[in-house]
């Protein structure tokens, strides 16, 4: 199944180095040649949880994700399990994200 994956680019997630996030994470899902698309997202509403990335339709979110975090999500994107101590996003934030993304809102 096709995986998108969702960098979120707004500022409080730039800030916290998102944008060298979703450069790096490309690099690495295109040198293991895996099928999952990174795309940047506009804002997840987890804006004091950043970065956040959230992998879709596999519903699996990543909060404060760190560079040296990127090889456990790249395993996971490579059908590895999900990295669950990055999973620290409030249940009901994650419904209605995912919602929006069941919607096809991206
Ligand atoms: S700035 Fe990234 S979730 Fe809002």
């Amino acid at each position: 199944m096709k995986q998108n994956c969702f960098v979120c680019q707004n500022v409080d997630c730039q800030s916290r180095g998102s944008e060298e996030l979703m450069k790096e994470l490309t690099a690495q899902v295109a040198a293991k040649s895996i099928d999952a698309e990174v795309k940047p997202y506009i804002c997840f509403g987890g804006c004091d949880f950043g970065p956040n990335i959230v992998v879709h339709p596999q519903k699996n979110w990543y909060a404060g994700v760190k560079k040296e975090d990127l090889p456990e999500i790249v395993n996971s994107l490579d059908g590895g399990p999900a990295v669950t101590r990055l999973d620290t996003i409030d249940g009901s934030l994650k419904d209605i994200v995912y919602q929006l993304l069941d919607a096809g809102v991206f």
